[in-house]
Order: C-alpha cells, then structure tokens, then sequence
C-alpha cells in the first residue's frame, strides 16, 4: 500500500488510530439482491462513482425530543422551531470520527481539496473511480442489470471498512443500494386514441357545467361532477375551503421535489389555470435545478407526474409562491456497460441541497417512492435522519403513500410478488420508503363523493419493517391491530411499526393539462400535492396572525385537539388489495388504506389559529 506524506503526517498527530491495512477489514454491510436483478459485467476499473461517507450523528436522538417537543400542539415548545445552525450542531459528529475517517481517506491519498463535506460534516462526498473505491472498500463492483427496464447499476453486496473505523461510519453508498425510485402516479386513463379522446371531451363538458346538481358530503354540498372529475373547486368544495383567500402570500411557501427526467412545463400549467384557477392565469413557480437538473419547456416533454403535482399544489395554494426541484438522478443518455446509471439516491442529494440552504418552502410534497426492502436500511435511516431536521426547522414534509395497496411495484395485485429480500424469501407484505420515515407525513388516496378508499388502485399501506412505531400514533394504531381477529395476516406486517399513511386526499380523476390536452390521471400522486395545498393555505393563516408555520405535521394530526373537533373526516370504507390477499380494510378510526382520514381545512383552520 502507497503511502502518502499527508497520512503520515495525521498519524503522528493521532497515534490512536492504527494504520489500517487489508488485514484488518471487516464487512461493514452486506444485502441481497433484490428481485429483478441481474449481475451483467465487471464494473469498468475507471468508471467514476461519487461516493457518499455518513458519519454517525451521536446527539440524533436530542434533535428528535426536539423535533417531537415543538411539533406537538400540547407542549410549551409548540413552534419554537430550531434554526440551521442549532440542527447543524446537533447532528454534527464526534470529533473521534471526523479524525478516524480524516485519517483513513489520508491514508488512500485524498486530500481535504478532495472532499466535499456537508455543511455540520456529517457527509464526506468524494468522486472516485470504481478501482479505488474497490480498495477503500476491499470489495468488488459490478454492472447490475433490471431485466424488466434494462436499468444498469454499479453497485456491490457487500462492503468492509478497517475494523476500528466501522463506529465512525454509519453508511457508504452508492455500495449495496439497489432501489428503484417510481413516481407513485397511477395510470392516465384518457390516452391519445380516438375513444378516450372521447371521454375526454365529455369530461369537459362537466367541468364547464359543474355548476348544475350537487351531491353531500361531509354535511357539505359539491358539485355533482365532482364523483367522476377532480378540479380544484372540487377540492376545496369537499375540504370545506370555499372562500378562503391567503394573506401574506410571500410568507407561506410550497415546493414540489421532481425526478426521473419530470419536467413541469409553463404552457401545460397556463392552461390548467385558464380553466380551473382564472385568477392564477400568468402566474408562474420558481425552478431550481439540484446536480445539474433542468426543466426544458418543449411541450413534448411535459411530464405527467410534475403536471399533476405543480397544477394541483401551487392551483390550491395559489398566490402563495411556489417552488419546483427538479433533481438529476440519471445521465442523460442511453446508459451501456460503460456509462451505467449511477444514482438512485434522490432524497439524500435534494436533501443535501436543501439543508444547507438557509430558506427552504414550508411546506413539501414528493410523489415518489421505493420498496423500503430495496432502500438499505442504513441508508433509509440516514435519509429519514435528514427529513427529521427539515421538520425541526419548520417544515411540512409530504410523501405519498404509494399505488400498489399493501403489495410491491406491479399494479396487478393478483399477481404481486411480495417475497423477503432477507434470503430466506418469505411472504411479506411490502411498506413503502420514505413514506414509512416517522418523521414525514404519509398521504394515502380516496375516491368518489361520498368519499371511500380509492379502488382503481390500492392506496398504499401498511407497516416499516425498519422503522419503529412512534408514539404519536401509538394508541391510534394499536386500536386498529386490537380490532382484527386473532393472527390475521400473520407474519405478513410489523405490527409494531411505523404504520402508515397518516391522512389521505381524492387519489384518483383528476383533470390536468399534459402536452397541451386535458387528460385524467390518479393516484396518490395526486393526494399528496392536494394535502399539501391545503397545508400550505393553513400556514399561511398561521403566519398572517403573527405565529409559527406548522412544521412536522403529525403530532398535530394525531392529537386529541384534531380528533374532537372532527377535522379529519374518517374514511371508513373500501381496502388495498395487494400480493394475492384483501390487503387491509378501512375502518372507523386510523386504518393503514387511509390513514385518520381527509382534511377538513375549515376546522383545521380554526384549530391552528388557537392559543398555540
Ligand atoms: C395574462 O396575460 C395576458 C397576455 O399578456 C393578458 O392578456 C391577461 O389579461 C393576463 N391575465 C391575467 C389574469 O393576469
Ligand atoms: C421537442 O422535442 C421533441 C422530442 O424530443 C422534438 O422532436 C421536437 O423537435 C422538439 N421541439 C422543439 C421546438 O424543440
Ligand atoms: C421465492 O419463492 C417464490 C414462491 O415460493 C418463488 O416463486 C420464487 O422463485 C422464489 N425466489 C427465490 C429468489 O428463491
Ligand atoms: C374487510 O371487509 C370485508 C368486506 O366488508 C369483510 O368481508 C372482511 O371480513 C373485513 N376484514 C376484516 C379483517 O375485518
């Protein structure tokens, strides 16, 4: 081993680290691959990957008191939001791991010039080609292939660090991370042929007409086109939000987190206004691109995913100023051998940016998501540690919940394939990532007026494998696994964790402009801008009246507060089938297909414009 006079000059500072040499490695981590792919070639020896060091965060466990003290609606603290400075501080490392892991990359040659840190150093990101990264790593990487996409990933299952580092490092990757990022968009049911173009045209008609009959829900009169097409009206028809204007628009803020090549279009979004949001007509969304991310306005591109979360989440909030990320996480050409798609790490790189800007949106919904079996639990752990800080600051994170009801990614739940990536290959009904991070709110779908769990899909469901269940919802769920008969599903769930989604919105009939033509799209793609919207109008009442934004939502959600002044409205029917079984019912109460229900902005509204 070449040693370099920059190592030899740290280790005479720290002689308390030993020199580490091949010998003492241990496996740090090790996975199996899951379903689906393949080992396709040897990793080239010069192809450049970026790897991402996680250094332990050994006060986490302060930030989160903090996080659950001024979250909750109870405590004194309610709203005493940290600044960047104090999250920094406490998720900081130990100077003991800073010079361990200091050390080691020395002891390969790089130099501080080399890394790139995060701004409280408890990332350490380094590009590097694959040959060094197999030294550092005493590993071996190969091409891996998706056979269903032809996706290719340069990845190992199987990593060692020097054994004496190993408590200094939490997580390395890209090393056994194998997810697959989807947008939780279900299919768009008015394609481009004649027959559906049909139905399309008819649906405009109602949208035009929707002043005529209406229909009751929630003690509440909507419009009767509402049961067959969701518009913004409707919306705020059904969330009882008819009428209210926001005040301080600049305070209050949204932003929508996009990847995958989603590229929210200008015209697209013109055009949605012109007929749903007249008075929004010119406005426009602010775009950041995140590790060269772009948003190309040729129409053709238009995606259907970012269509659907910018005209739905800035339409609701609207005038209040909206936000757009749009995150590279493929390069831009047909990946080969040579030039394999690199990056799944989506949340953790617009994390990485978001966190060390000073002013983030308030309020956040992404409509995307992972098996949570695919994500290492390491890494999963990492990123969730990264959306607890946003919450600490502030900020209203949503996620949806997923369109595969309690099964994986295939929309036919006869025929899911819900196995263990453990080895032994069980059955296993399969959570959904971030979505089953306590720290984040998780939106699950609903249909139809009255509303029932949505059924042309299954709203995502169920219970992390990874994460515990967290006392927030601890009494709300166990009432619900008390109600089932005895061993239902067993071994199918952890009935003792984090449970999810925790509210849910309309996830399915939603009338958009993609390309320049309306079209009708679902899934709980849909219900997570839709609740967004809604939140971020409640922040705007909040910080109008002089108090804090809302931050992390659940606490609230799940309090008694919440509870007795109904403003969740309960949705007791319907179920997510998935992986060959009924999946779970709703049911009076949390259920794990739609959470504690929809939002009753009018009543939330009061209720956060009280004492606190
Ligand atoms: C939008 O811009 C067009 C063209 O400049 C203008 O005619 C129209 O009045 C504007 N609409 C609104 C609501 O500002
Ligand atoms: C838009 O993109 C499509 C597909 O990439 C291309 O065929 C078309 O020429 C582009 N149009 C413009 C105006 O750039
Ligand atoms: C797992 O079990 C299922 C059903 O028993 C089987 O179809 C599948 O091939 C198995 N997969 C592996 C990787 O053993
Ligand atoms: C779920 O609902 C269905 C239909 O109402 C019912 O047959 C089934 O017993 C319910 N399952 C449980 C576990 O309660």
């Amino acid at each position: 081993m070449r040693i370099s006079l920059g190592f030899l000059v740290l280790a005479l500072a720290s002689s308390s680290y030993a020199i580490p040499n091949k010998g003492a490695y241990q496996v740090k981590e090790e996975v199996n691959v899951p379903r689906g792919w393949v080992k396709h070639a040897e990793a080239p020896a010069d192809h450049t990957i970026t790897l991402r060091i996680g250094l332990p965060q050994p006060n986490f466990n302060v930030l989160e008191k903090h996080l659950y003290e001024v979250s909750d609606p109870e405590h004194e603290r309610y709203g005493s939001h940290l600044s960047k400075e104090e999250v920094e501080e406490l998720i900081a490392p130990h100077s003991e791991s800073l010079d361990a892991v200091n050390n080691w990359l020395s002891s390969h040659g790089l130099q501080e010039t080399d890394l790139v840190r995060s701004p409280a150093k408890d990332w350490v990101t380094i590009r590097v080609p694959v040959a060094f990264a197999e030294k550092m790593l005493d590993t071996k990487y190969n091409v891996w292939k998706h056979t269903a996409s032809g996706d290719t990933l340069v990845r190992t299952t199987s990593w060692s660090l020097p054994k004496e580092l190993h408590q200094h490092v939490d997580v390395i990757q890209p090393t056994t991370m194998f997810g697959r990022l989807r947008s939780a968009k279900s299919t768009i049911v008015w394609g481009d042929d004649e027959a559906e173009a049909r139905v399309a045209a008819n649906a405009k008609t109602s949208v035009e007409a929707s002043t005529g009959a209406t229909i009751s829900a929630n003690g509440r009169e909507v419009d009767a086109s509402c049961d067959k097409v969701i518009t913004i009206k409707c919306l705020q028809q059904l969330y009882n939000a008819v009428g209210y204007t926001p005040k301080k628009t600049t305070k209050s803020t949204i932003g929508i987190p996009g990847y995958l090549e989603e590229y929210a279009n200008i015209q697209d979004l013109q055009s949605f206004f012109a007929e749903q949001r007249p008075d929004a007509l010119n406005s426009t969304f602010k775009f950041i691109g995140i590790k060269g991310g772009e948003n190309p306005q040729n129409l053709t591109l238009s995606g259907a995913e970012a269509a659907l979360d910018v005209q739905f989440a800035f339409g609701l909030s609207y005038p209040i100023p909206g936000t757009y990320y749009q995150t590279a996480s493929r390069p831009p050409f047909q990946p080969d051998v040579r030039t394999p798609t690199n990056t799944n790490e989506a949340y953790v790189d617009w994390l990485d940016f978001v966190l060390a800007q000073k002013d983030t949106p308030l309020t956040i919904s992404t409509s995307y998501g992972d098996d949570e079996q695919t994500v290492p639990k390491s890494y999963a752990i990492r990123a969730c540690a990264g959306f607890a800080q946003l919450g600490a600051r502030g900020v209203s994170l949503m996620f949806s919940s997923g369109d595969y009801g309690v099964g994986d990614n295939n929309p036919d739940p006869a025929t899911q394939e819900c196995f263990t990536n453990d080895g032994k290959n069980t059955t296993r009904f399969i959570p959904v990532f971030p979505s089953s991070c306590p720290y984040v709110t998780s939106i699950g779908g609903t249909q139809g007026v009255p509303e029932v769990a949505v059924s042309r899909f299954g709203s995502g469901g169920g219970f992390s494998d990874y994460f515990p269940r967290p006392l927030y919802q601890f009494a709300a769920v166990q009432k619900y696994i008390n109600a089932l008969p005895k061993d239902h599903y067993k071994g199918l769930y952890n009935k003792a964790g984090r449970a999810f989604p925790d509210v849910a919105a309309q996830g399915d009939r939603y009338r958009i402009y993609l390309k320049g033509v309306p079209r009708s799209i679902g899934g709980t793609s849909a219900s997570s801008p839709t609740f967004a919207g809604f939140v971020a109008l409640l922040n705007d009442a909040r910080l109008s009246a002089g108090k804090p934004p809302l931050g992390f939502l659940n606490p609230l959600l799940y309090s008694s507060v919440v509870e007795r002044a109904g403003a969740l409205n309960d949705i007791t029917s319907g179920s997510n089938p998935g992986c060959g079984t009924p999946g779970f019912n709703a049911t009076e109460g949390w259920d794990p297909v739609t959470g504690l229900g929809t939002p009753n902005f009018g009543k939330l509204k009061d209720i956060v414009l009280r004492g606190y």
